[in-house]
């Protein structure tokens, strides 16, 4: 038996989402046998919101925010072990992300805060941590690292596939109808309507998108938001909230005073939406179906928003109309896909097999990702 637990916690720094997967010979099947999911307090979600970006004391800070979160790692790992009813033991290993507090690819770095002795410590079970590294020092992005496990999940050869990730950030895996794959970070996912709906009506999320739903999208805004080097840059791309944070949105909405906060947050849904289109129709023409992961996917508006902006940039073209579902009707709910994925990393580490796609990180080869901390 292959048991493997996968732990992520992304830049929306919304909570830790843990799968316990049996993982078959060859790492092509996946069993969901429990999962777990775990709000941050707000103290934490405080804490690694200031890491994000310099302050005072910061090696003192991030030691023991790494040690706060190994605490909710474990608690996940364990309430995972008591659903599935499977002993620490079988675990061949869990894969720990950690949380990304720097991602500076351009100068040969990016820093996940983790603490795997601890953990292992914890759940007296081997932790595999530290996947972005090697692929930084073999000269990639260190991300997207998930269009490997989309390819392995989703993929269908003869028929070319987009899967969406939607997390703090948005990425695309494009699956080709020859086999080939390829992705990049597309830019904001969650992070800007979260941090506008927290700024104006203190929720962590807008919830199914009602807030963006009431108001009416600025096309002139939206345009000055996608005014960007970022979005305008060729793949391969990553990014994080360096970049896109709440001060890039207040310097943009300095000549847009007069739109109300309700409208901002409905021209942030359709920036997400339509550089996630963009990014498609640019790279892959030729998609057929695009499914749609991470939280985002829960965001009833956004869903419906990239739908229409699918549907319009496909019709212009002349094509026909390509689907677009949640990868749930793929069998993998939205919200398991990315730690389904690190715990597939962990897995081929365990095998010594590559995790990284030259053609999604721009690494000069193929690499084993990941450190090992033994029970
Ligand atoms: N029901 C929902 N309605 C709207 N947004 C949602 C919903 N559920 C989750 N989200 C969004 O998804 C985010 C979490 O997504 P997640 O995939 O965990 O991102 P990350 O990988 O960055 O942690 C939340 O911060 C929120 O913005
Ligand atoms: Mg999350």
């Amino acid at each position: 038996m292959r048991y493997f637990i996968g732990l992520m916690s992304g830049s929306s720094l919304d909570g830790v989402d843990a799968v316990l997967v049996e993982i078959g010979e060859g790492g092509a099947q996946f069993k969901l046998l429990a999962s777990s999911y775990l709000p941050f307090s707000t103290d934490i979600r405080e804490a690694l919101l200031a890491l994000q970006s310099r302050g005072f004391d910061e090696v003192q800070r991030v030691t023991q925010a790494a040690n706060q979160l190994m605490v909710v790692y474990a608690d996940c790992v364990l309430d995972c072990l008591k659903k599935a009813g499977i002993p620490s033991q079988q675990i061949i290993a869990i894969s720990a992300h950690g949380q990304t507090v720097r991602h500076r690819p351009e100068f040969g770095y990016t820093l996940q805060i983790n603490n795997a002795a601890l953990l292992a410590e914890l759940t007296d079970i081997d932790v595999i941590a530290d996947f972005r590294s090697r692929d930084i020092a073999a000269g990639g992005q260190g991300a997207p690292l998930i269009p490997a496990f989309h390819r392995s999940a989703f993929g269908q050869l003869g028929e070319t596939r987009v899967v969406v990730n939607i997390g703090g950030i948005g990425n695309i895996s494009i699956l080709r109808a020859d086999g080939s794959t390829s992705g990049f970070d597309t830019g904001p996912g969650n992070i800007l309507m979260d941090s506008w709906i927290m700024q104006h009506q203190s929720q962590t999320y807008d919830v199914n998108g009602a807030w963006a739903r009431q108001g009416k999208v600025n096309r002139a805004l939206l345009e000055h938001l996608k005014d960007d080097a970022f979005l305008r840059q060729a793949p391969p791309k990553s990014t994080g909230r360096e970049l896109f944070h709440a001060e890039w949105l207040e310097q943009k909405l300095t000549q847009f005073n007069d739109v109300s906060p309700t409208d901002v947050q409905a021209t942030l849904c359709a920036l997400t939406a339509h550089t996630l289109v963009d990014a498609i129709i640019a790279y892959a023409p030729d998609v057929h179906r695009v499914f749609i992961c991470g939280g985002g996917a829960y965001n009833t508006m956004l869903m419906d928003t990239i739908k229409l902006a699918l549907d319009a940039q496909t019709t212009q073209k002349v094509r026909p109309h390509v689907s677009v579902d949640s990868t749930e009707v793929l069998g993998i709910a939205p919200n398991h896909v990315e730690a389904m994925g690190f715990a597939w990393l962990a897995y081929r580490y365990t095998k010594r097999l590559t995790g990284n796609l030259v053609e999604v990180t721009g690494a000069s080869g193929e690499r084993v990702l990941g450190a090992l901390y033994p029970r």
